[in-house]
């Protein structure tokens, strides 16, 4: 096996050339644009003495705080009161007020902290796609009857909106584009983290991050009940073998080798948790600026970061199926139509060791890991509760499966 790196994205495949180009210089524009308001509004973003960073990185100066500046620059009062009656009216004043990337993470951040759920507050979906998402027939019967359990997100590409009879449409939030294997999606996780935080009008107690082709494998009430009952995150999250990723960037001395953590970007996480990914500066500032080469950001930084700051309140590995079966290109197997069957469903259903997905992938062919699937200290618990990748062709093929057999 080459020392490629693979996508672990569900964006960004078809990107040219001269986009990557464009791209970088506008993440260029936006990083400067980043400090630049963090410098004016006044927050700490100095690096903890690099001699104790190994040893006691303290919680507090590592996050972003609400300062009093942005407080009497945003009118927070208004903002935490009465402001986000609906959710249109927050997209509204936050367009209105032309809150920056920065200010919106503060705000969440604080958000995060500030809101505690009833009776397990619904489930945010934030999707991350390019456009269309062609396996909309399946979430709309996933969906159906749970209208108070979940809520939806979409970061789109810039300017999409999905047409007015959609499942997403008024979900999108304001964009930019998405390089695979930048930043981009980490900042697009981050963006759309915060809106649901900030969401009143929802109660969001967890947060699922789905792709277009991403297919829900069990019904939404069992989901649910998965996801509200379990202590901890699910965020695929391991130490990589492979001595390349730990070589081929300056991560000393923020980060020590032992602390490089890989894994999909597909995860389900807590509100705790999503207050740590909108409001967390640090590490996000190293793989900002250091994360380049054989780094991708995308796939360790939430995943280091988390690993750090809570290792015991995350499960270390996900629950989306994915079929990283080696020989792979830079993209995972995907499931067309020919090939899906129940069986198929069924087969990822029964899993209870996971067994397809990155732990494969760190083998290179040093030999399959796997792992027993812990549920709330539970081994050999069922693993997964999502799947891609679907092929958008493969839409008719599972809108036939029975709910006998999907669940839903
Ligand atoms: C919003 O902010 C951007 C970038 O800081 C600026 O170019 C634009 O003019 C602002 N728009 C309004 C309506 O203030
Ligand atoms: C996840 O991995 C960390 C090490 O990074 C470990 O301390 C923690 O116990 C693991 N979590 C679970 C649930 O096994
Ligand atoms: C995983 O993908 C490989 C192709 O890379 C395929 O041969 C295999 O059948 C897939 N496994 C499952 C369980 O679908
Ligand atoms: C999955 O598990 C169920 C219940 O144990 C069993 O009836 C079924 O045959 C299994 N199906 C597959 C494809 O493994």
């Amino acid at each position: 096996m080459s020392g490629e790196p693979e996508s672990h994205s569900c964006t960004g495949e078809l990107k040219s050339h001269a986009y990557i180009v464009s791209n970088r210089r506008m993440a260029f524009v936006g990083c400067v644009a980043f400090f630049t308001l963090i410098y004016h509004i006044g927050l700490n973003f100095s690096s903890p003495m690099l001699s104790t960073v190994f040893h006691s990185i303290t919680r507090d100066e590592n996050f972003l705080e609400i300062s009093p500046t942005l407080v009497q620059s945003t009118n927070s009062k208004e903002i935490f009161s009465t402001f986000y009656s609906r959710y249109d009216d927050q997209k509204i004043y936050l367009a209105r007020n032309n809150l920056s990337d920065a200010e919106l993470l503060v705000l969440a951040s604080h958000a995060a902290k500030r809101k505690t759920c009833r009776d397990g507050g619904r489930i945010a979906f934030l999707f991350i796609t390019r456009g269309d998402i062609p396996l909309e027939p399946l979430w709309q019967r996933y969906f159906e009857g749970y209208i108070e359990l979940y809520s939806i997100y979409v970061h789109a590409a810039p300017g999409f909106k999905f047409p007015k009879n959609s499942l997403f449409s008024g979900k999108e939030i304001p964009s930019k584009d998405v390089r695979k294997l930048s930043m981009d999606l980490v900042d697009a996780l981050r963006t759309l983290t915060a809106y649901a935080l900030l969401d009143d009008t929802a109660c969001n107690s967890w947060f699922v991050l789905a792709c277009e082709s991403t297919v829900p494998i069990r019904s939404f009430s069992l989901s649910y009940a998965y996801l509200t009952n379990s202590k901890i995150s699910f965020v695929d999250s391991f130490h990589p073998a492979r001595e390349w990723l730990l070589d081929g960037w300056k991560m000393e001395p923020e980060l020590s080798r032992q602390q490089l953590r890989k894994g999909e970007l597909w995860m389900c996480f807590q509100r705790k948790h999503a207050g740590m990914i909108v409001g967390e500066q640090y590490f996000y500032k190293k793989f900002m600026i250091d994360c380049k080469g054989a780094c991708f950001p995308d796939e360790e930084y939430v995943q280091t970061m988390l690993s750090i700051y809570d290792p015991q309140g995350i499960a270390n590995r996900s629950v989306m199926f994915v079929n990283w079966t080696s020989p792979h290109s830079s993209s995972p197997y995907t499931y067309n139509s020919g090939i899906i069957t129940p069986m198929l469903i069924q087969n990822f259903q029964n899993l209870t060791l996971d067994l397809m997905g990155m732990h494969q992938d760190i083998g290179g062919g040093a030999g399959v890991q796997s792992s027993t699937c812990l549920y709330n200290g539970r081994s050999q618990s069922p693993c997964f509760l999502f799947a891609r990748k679907f092929a958008a062709e493969a839409v008719d093929v599972l809108m036939q499966m029975p709910s006998s057999v999907l669940g839903y």
